[in-house]
């Protein structure tokens, strides 16, 4: 039996982590943008909030083109957080409190000014230095035509091609790079010996300093079919992976080969050291694949985190889950919010709360107190379902999205490339507010300017005032995660719908738990189940919509 196991379950079959957006969490040199020892300062925090774990999105150096999702350097910190002797310390500190760290590896692409790809560019074409990138000649006279049809996921939505051309060293116009992502960020061959076997010591290098897992940041894109044929679209341009089947460069089969060998290394360590997989794919089965005991430890549930608030939706897309991964032993991963995903209370107060795209109900008006409250339902959904759980720095605080950045602040690669028709994702990663009832709200020392602006009227959602507050976000989220913890009935994998009115989830789970989420627009009665906990208050005994309730089942 493998080390920090409750009873036989392995700790990642039902841990709730925490995603710690770093230069957004706590700034503790008063630069503005969030550091270690910020992180480190809140440790304990996160530990009386009741998660498990941490996941801490990149914290390399990066020329942070695309939030640091573009890296320079896999075996180091980026300055502005820090040094590698600061996560050390955030490791043993989280380690000490009981939490769990998960770091984030990015494996297909790197930043453009990496040494590997200013080695490629200077080593020219047909060189080994060049064989660790998608280097291709171009089509058409000239080559100036790039190599095929494949886009980038930034955009423009409309040919946006995901090729650049190179100047070659003699000053003429040369080869095509392709690039998933952004143009600063090259995606890596993984046909390549060589970056097979970088990347094995990059996972060591990091295991090796205790980290407990491994996010795996895009995970279906680094296969590529080898023909790099045209892909088929259907006619929209737009980068909606769920939605594509025989993709020649999304979720190709050969990823797996890769993941197997990732599996291998994680065994040779002691305890359990995981993968979480990204993987934006089309459909549960395909998910699957990401799952099997040689593969992933867990992997992100999208659809869920996609669905429209409706009963119906959810309902399906619970099934589906648990349908394909239960047969297979695997835990499902719920998740209703990250850095790439407009918050939840802002998302849920629109007239679409889908999120199929990133500018899905853009520009839409906003109702926050509905979306507070359907948000705190989500919450105990998502806490009550069997498996793991993960929630987004912020979203304890029930923060809103911030949708009137200036356009002068805006990072995100996707407005740029856009031409700000997408505002893209800035609005979820305003450093988060801690105390006081002004900017910078404790994230900062008083008086200095955050990266991004926080707004003014966050006084009443900062931590120091939500934890005076009985009936606060950050309070539901508190007790739910403690009810979680000590319920016989959540300690199981158990799960079982029961009769329900339309737009209502009822479910049981193992001895005494039952979960009744109303989505209908008619309060529902409970009868005289005694209440755990409820995600707003019970009218004439009754569950008002949009609101969550955990019983004690009989
Ligand atoms: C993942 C990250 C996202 C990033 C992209 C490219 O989707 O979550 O923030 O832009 O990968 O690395």
């Amino acid at each position: 039996m493998g080390e920090g196991r409750a009873g036989d379950v392995p700790w990642w079959r039902r841990a709730v982590i925490y995603e710690v957006y770093p230069r957004s969490f706590t700034d503790s040199n008063g630069d503005g943008e969030g550091d270690l020892a910020g992180l480190r300062a809140h440790l304990e925090y996160l530990a009386d909030l009741g998660v498990d774990g941490i996941w801490i999105a990149p914290w390399y150096p990066s020329p942070l083109a695309d939030g640091g999702y573009d890296v320079t350097d896999f075996g180091n910190i980026h300055p502005m957080f820090g040094t590698l002797a600061d996560a050390d310390a955030v490791l043993e500190e989280a380690r000490a409190l009981g939490l769990r760290v998960i770091i984030d590896v990015v494996p297909n692409h790197t930043s453009n000014q990496h040494p590997w790809f200013t080695a490629a560019l200077a080593a020219g074409p047909g060189s080994r230095e060049r064989s660790l990138y998608i280097f291709r000649d171009g089509r058409g006279k000239n080559g100036d035509q790039p190599p095929n049809n494949w886009i980038s996921c930034f955009g423009p939505e409309v040919e946006g091609s995901g090729w650049e051309r190179v100047t070659e060293r003699e000053g003429r116009p040369g080869q095509w790079y392709l690039h998933t992502f952004a143009v600063e960020q090259p995606d890596l061959e993984w046909r390549s010996p060589d970056v097979l076997q970088r990347f094995d010591e990059i996972l060591r290098f990091w295991f090796d300093r205790g980290v407990d897992g491994i996010r795996v940041d895009a995970a279906p894109a680094i296969g590529k079919e080898p023909d790099l044929r045209d892909a088929d679209y259907g006619g929209d341009f737009r980068f909606m992976t769920l939605d594509w089947v025989g993709n020649p460069h999304w979720d190709v089969d050969e990823v797996h080969d890769v993941f197997r060998r990732w599996r291998a290394v994680a065994n040779s360590y002691d305890g359990d050291r995981v993968f979480v997989a990204e993987a934006v794919v089309s459909s549960a089965e395909r998910l699957s694949n990401y799952l099997r005991p040689d593969e992933m430890h867990s992997a992100f549930n999208f659809p869920y985190m996609k669905s429209a608030w409706d009963a119906s939706a959810l309902r399906t897309v619970i099934d589906a889950t648990l349908d394909q991964l239960v047969p297979i032993g695997a835990p499902a991963t719920w998740v209703m919010a990250s850095h790439d995903e407009v918050r939840l209370v802002t998302r849920y107060g629109r007239k679409t709360t889908s999120s199929a795209h990133f500018a899905d109900g853009q520009g839409e008006v906003s109702d926050p107190v509905l979306g507070t409250w359907r948000a705190r339902a989500a919450a105990m959904l998502t806490l009550a379902l069997p498996g793991g759980a993960y929630i987004y720095q912020g979203e304890e605080l029930g923060l809103p999205q911030v949708d009137d950045l200036p356009d002068e602040v805006i990072q995100d690669p996707v407005f740029k490339r856009t031409n700000g028709a997408t505002r893209g994702r800035d609005g979820c990663r305003v450093p988060l507010p801690w105390t006081g009832d002004q900017p910078p709200y404790g994230f900062s020392p008083d008086g200095v300017t955050t990266w991004l602006p926080q707004p003014d009227t966050w006084g009443r959602l900062t931590v120091e005032s939500q934890l005076n507050d009985p009936d606060s976000t950050l309070s539901l989220h508190r007790q739910a995660l403690k009810i979680r913890h000590e319920h016989p009935g959540l300690q199981t994998e158990d799960f079982a719908w029961q009769d329900s009115a339309r737009g209502v989830l009822d479910f049981v789970r193992g001895t005494g738990f039952r979960c009744v989420v109303n989505v209908s627009g008619a309060p529902v009665d409970l009868g005289d189940a005694t209440v755990l906990l409820a995600s707003g208050p019970l009218l004439d005994g009754k569950l008002p919509t949009d609101t969550t309730a955990w019983v004690e089942s009989t």
